[in-house]
């Protein structure tokens, strides 16, 4: 087990990451040496979770510096890595904030290569930092409310999650499973309804992994389960991450995040997004019009992977009849009005436009 998904190769010129592809089957750690192998990491999701996009983000475009370095006109260069990365996947919004940070520094430096090196990689180390400190202090929010339907009901609180808004989604602790951890370390019995989230099935596969490495009791379900779920009083709680959320509280999540909101909404279950700031689009409002909503490959869909227990590797095999046109939308948007809270690293607030602002004045002013 890797205490942490992202971390500087030892060698000191290199980035070390799990290679989530695999995973649970195997567990496989990976070299990202150039910029590029980071963006083909981003891009081909060895590396996924908004926060942890952002993360790898700031690390390849830290490698892109060391590349600088035997370039002409090192400016162009770090301006074609950043375009690179950005292109990469176009949803979780982590993804411009680090590298627009990152561009903010090498300006400030005149985009010379020594001192860019320095500091871009002092910068995704702090993003690094900030990530796990941030997930740790969400965690501290939603304990609480975890906490209060425990003593509420004396039972094991049944909590619904989509997706894997877990540590391998960030660097540890995760965002909507930090609450939980911290609720089963404080003697909290809680049990989770992991959404196995196809195509590719990251709830089934990593969440599912995760909860089991912690000790944590859940049960996968098919996705279109939990509205049954929660129609039978089955589900206390329902725990979500963010890949971009607006100013006014809209949130981009996991293609059939909208479809749990929708089902909690009709049976009065909670429904919460947990997100550090680094999650929060401040510039945008709409969420339905605004967020680019990544279409990723009908293969897919088309396509299954999955363990073969006779030759024990990991092997792919044809859903779908081979002419029938698949199309594979990543991420949906889950309307303010459907969110009952986000827990964020500095507190609970409304999914509204005042209540954000008032949580995060220093980050909004100017959206
Ligand atoms: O396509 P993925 O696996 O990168 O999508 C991940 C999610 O949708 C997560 O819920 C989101 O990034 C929040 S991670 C804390």
């Amino acid at each position: 087990m890797t205490k942490r998904t992202i971390w500087l190769h030892p060698e000191g010129s290199a980035v070390q990451i799990v290679d989530q592809r695999s995973l649970p089957h195997e567990l496989s750690i990976a070299t990202l040496r150039t910029s590029d192998e980071a963006a083909a990491a981003i891009s081909e999701m060895w590396v996924r979770g908004a926060p942890l996009i952002g993360a790898t983000a700031a690390y390849g475009f830290w490698l892109g510096t060391l590349e600088a370095l035997g370039q002409k006109d090192s400016k162009a260069w770090l301006e074609a890595c950043a375009a690179r990365l950005l292109a990469t996947r176009p949803t979780a919004v982590n993804l411009q904030w680090a590298i627009s940070q990152q561009m903010d520094i090498c300006r400030e430096l005149a985009f010379e290569p020594k001192a860019c090196q320095q500091a871009c990689l002092a910068n995704a180390q702090a993003i690094v930092e900030e990530d796990v400190a941030h997930c740790k202090a969400i965690g501290g929010h939603g304990l609480a409310l975890i906490e209060a339907i425990y003593r509420k009901t004396g039972k094991a609180v049944q909590i619904l999650t989509h997706c894997n808004a877990g540590r391998m989604a960030c660097i540890e602790w995760g965002t909507a499973t930090s609450p939980i951890y911290q609720a089963h370390a404080a003697g909290i019995p809680v049990h989770v309804w992991v959404d196995e989230t196809r195509p590719r099935n990251q709830g089934a596969r990593i969440t599912a992994w995760e909860l089991a490495e912690a000790g944590i009791p859940h049960t996968v379900i098919a996705d279109n389960t939990g509205g049954h779920l929660m129609q039978h009083g089955m589900v206390d709680i329902c725990l979500v991450g963010s890949d971009r959320t607006t100013a006014l509280g809209d949130v981009a999540n996991k293609i059939g995040t909208y479809l749990k909101a929708l089902a909690a909404h009709d049976n009065d279950v909670p429904f919460y997004v947990a997100l550090p700031s680094s999650s929060i689009d401040f510039s945008l409002q709409d969420g339905l019009k605004e967020i680019p909503i990544e279409k990723r490959g009908a293969g897919e869909l088309s396509h299954i992977q999955g363990w073969s227990e006779e030759h024990a590797e990991i092997l792919s095999v044809r859903l779908t009849p081979e002419h029938s046109p698949a199309v594979n939308y990543g991420f949906d948007v889950t309307p303010a009005r459907l969110v009952t809270g986000l827990i964020t690293e500095r507190g609970i607030c409304r999914a509204e436009r005042e209540a954000i602002r008032e949580m995060f004045p220093d980050l909004s002013a100017g959206a």
